[in-house]
């Protein structure tokens, strides 16, 4: 694995691959890698004939410089991480490699990153979709991978893609989770143990809210339900719990069309986001 930090590196190297015809896969990150990351990774060296991992902590979609500040960078770790799944490349690009001096692009996906995380992190997506796309063409990528358990995140990418024409195609990939259920995530660490422990929560209650929804109860009923659970069980704030339309993302108030459970709540002073599907009725069922 070589790891590279300058994108004219990075492009003799994907030209070598492109003469010799091979296909690329690319895994962008923020690094902190988990089994989350990992899983991507996998997927990636399944189906392309080389793999590049990206690590960029990216300014620009972050809504607060404490956040940004508290971010978890470990470079070293996550290349050992990466070191058993053979892939080519770790690009870390150097801030001036993405956001060189006098950049005033932005790439803004409307619809799909309105509401849910859009809403409640003004400027979020249009850093994510800013960057993914430099990534994408830096790397020359033939596939993406994105996880699931950013759901919004993924369908923004997938607008972006098609809209601006890239060739590159946008996998994604079931979220991870630990053994209690709560979806891995880079900021779990700084929940602490007991508040850790209280996160188990946030997946139980979302499981069984889209079983009660698939059974047919009111969706309204069911999210009541879940709020109750939720500030019971010690969730400090919900920011949004809200049943969406799959993969458009509109906000529903029935699951008659395919659909997905949404949740983002706090628990000492970290951020916890997952989402669930609605699994559909069978007409026999
Ligand atoms: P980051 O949070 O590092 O996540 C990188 C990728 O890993 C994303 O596609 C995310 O959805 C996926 N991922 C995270 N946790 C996961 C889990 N538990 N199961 C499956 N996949 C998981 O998302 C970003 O970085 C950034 O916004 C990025 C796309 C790199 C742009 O800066």
């Amino acid at each position: 694995m070589k790891l590279i930090r300058r994108k004219t590196d990075l492009r003799a190297i994907t030209d070598g691959w492109r003469r010799a015809g091979e296909t690329i896969g690319v895994v962008p990150t923020m690094g902190a890698l988990h089994a989350g990351h990992l899983s991507l990774v996998k997927a990636a060296s399944a189906r392309a004939d080389r793999v590049i991992v990206t690590l960029f902590v990216n300014p620009r979609q972050f809504n607060s410089p404490e956040d940004l500040a508290k971010y978890p960078r470990t470079e070293d770790s996550d290349a050992q991480k990466l070191a058993p799944f053979n892939i080519d490349l770790l690009y870390v690009p150097a801030p001036e490699e993405i956001y060189p001096e006098g950049f005033a692009t932005t790439v803004s996906v409307s619809g799909v990153s309105e509401g849910l995380c859009g809403a409640a992190r003004p400027g979020h997506f249009d850093g994510v979709a800013t960057v993914v796309s430099k990534l994408l063409l830096q790397t020359d990528a033939d596939c993406a991978f994105f996880g699931e358990k950013d759901y919004q995140q993924l369908q923004v990418v997938r607008r972006l893609a098609r809209d601006l024409d890239l060739k590159t195609e946008i996998v994604g990939c079931p979220t991870v989770r630990e053994a209690d259920g709560l979806a891995m995530s880079s900021r779990n660490a700084r929940l602490g143990d007991t508040a850790r422990d209280t996160a188990q929560i946030v997946p139980r209650t979302l499981e069984a809210a889209i079983n009660a929804i698939a059974r047919g109860a009111p969706a309204a009923d069911a999210l009541d339900r879940a709020r109750m659970a939720l500030t019971d069980a010690g969730i400090e704030a919900i920011e949004y719990l809200e049943l969406r339309s799959d993969p458009d993302l509109r906000l529903l108030t029935t699951a008659d069309e395919p659909a997905r459970l949404f949740i983002a709540a706090w628990l000492n002073g970290v951020r916890l986001i997952d989402n669930m599907q609605i699994a559909r009725q069978t007409p026999d069922s």
